[in-house]
C-alpha cells in the first residue's frame, strides 16, 4: 500500500518536473481541506444547504440585498479565518519549478496566500467589493467583515456587492483568453477539487485534450470529467501534495 503511495508521488512528481507547460485548475475541493466547504455534494456542502438563485445571483440580489450581504459577509470569516493547506503551498512551490498556469474557480484568495503570485481567479474575487451598477466601475477591499451593506461611495446610485462572479454573469474576457490560451498550449492539464460541473471552466479540460495534453484529475470522488482523463488519482489535494511537497523539497 505504501508503496503505491510512494509510485504515485514519484510518477506525479516526474510528470509535473518533465512537463513543458503546466496547467492546473482548482475547484471548491482544493480549499476543503482547510475547513472551507464545497458547493456540491454532502449535507454541509453550499447549495445542499443555501438557494444560489438567492445568494449568487443579480436577482436574488435585487430581491434580497441584505440576505446576500450577510450571507457573503458570513462567507469572508469564515475563508479570513481559514489557512492555505498543502495543496495551496504545493502549487504555490511547484511554480518556482515548472512553467505553470494556474486557474482557480475559488474566490477564496488561499493560493495568493500561500504564495502563488499568478492566480487566474474565473470567478472573482470574494474578498473585494465592487459597485452593483456596472458602469461605475468602483471596487475595494473588503476589510471589516461585520461591515453593513451601504451604497456606492463613489456614484452614490447603488449598493456595494462582492466582486465574484454570480450564475448568470459574464466572466472577464480576459480571464477566460488567458485560460484559453494557457490551455490550447499545455502539455499536462490538471483538474483538482472540481465537479466540472460550471462552464467554461468545466470546457478547458476538453481543450487541453484537444491540443494533445495529459489529463490528470485529483479529487476522491468521481465526477464530469473522471470518464475523459488519463490518470485519476482518487485522493485529498492536501494528501497528495503533502507527499509531493517533500520531493519538491
Ligand atoms: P463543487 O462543490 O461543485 O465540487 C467540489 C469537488 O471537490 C467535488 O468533486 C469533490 O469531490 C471534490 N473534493 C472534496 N474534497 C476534496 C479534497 N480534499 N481534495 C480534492 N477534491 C475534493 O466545486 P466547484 O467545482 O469548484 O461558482 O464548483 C464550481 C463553481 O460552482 C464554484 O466556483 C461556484 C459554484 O457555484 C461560483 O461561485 C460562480
Amino acid at each position: 500500500m505504501l508503496k503505491t503511495q510512494e509510485k504515485m508521488l514519484m510518477n506525479l512528481y516526474d510528470t509535473f518536473m518533465t512537463a513543458k507547460r503546466l496547467v492546473v485548475m482548482t475547484g471548491a475541493g482544493v480549499s476543503a481541506e482547510s475547513g472551507i466547504a464545497t458547493f456540491r455534494g454532502d449535507q454541509d456542502s453550499y447549495w445542499s444547504r443555501f438557494d444560489p438563485y438567492q445568494l449568487a445571483s443579480a436577482e436574488g440580489f435585487i430581491e434580497a440585498p441584505q440576505r446576500v450581504w450577510d450571507w457573503y459577509q458570513w462567507r469572508r470569516s469564515q475563508v479570513g479565518a481559514a489557512q492555505p493547506n498543502a495543496a495551496h503551498y504545493g502549487l504555490a512551490e511547484l511554480a518556482q519549478s515548472v512553467p505553470l498556469f494556474l486557474i482557480t474557480q475559488n474566490v477564496d484568495g488561499l493560493h495568493h496566500r500561500a504564495g502563488s503570485q499568478q492566480v487566474c481567479e474565473l470567478h472573482g474575487r470574494l474578498m473585494m467589493n465592487r459597485c452593483f451598477n456596472p458602469s461605475c466601475g468602483y471596487r475595494e477591499d473588503a476589510i471589516d467583515f461585520s461591515a453593513p451593506l451601504i451604497t456606492c461611495p463613489r456614484c452614490q446610485s447603488a449598493y456595494l456587492r462582492p466582486d465574484v462572479v454570480w450564475f448568470g454573469e459574464s466572466l472577464s474576457a480576459s480571464s477566460i483568453q488567458q485560460s484559453e490560451a494557457a490551455t490550447t498550449e499545455c502539455d499536462v492539464f490538471v483538474s483538482i477539487g472540481t465537479s466540472a460541473q460550471v462552464y467554461p471552466a468545466a470546457g478547458f479540460a476538453q481543450i487541453a485534450a484537444a491540443s494533445g495534453a495529459q489529463l490528470i484529475e485529483i479529487n476522491p470522488e468521481a465526477t464530469a470529467l473522471t470518464s475523459q482523463v488519463d490518470w485519476v488519482i482518487a485522493e485529498p489535494a492536501g494528501k497528495v501534495f503533502e507527499g509531493l511537497r517533500s520531493l519538491l523539497k
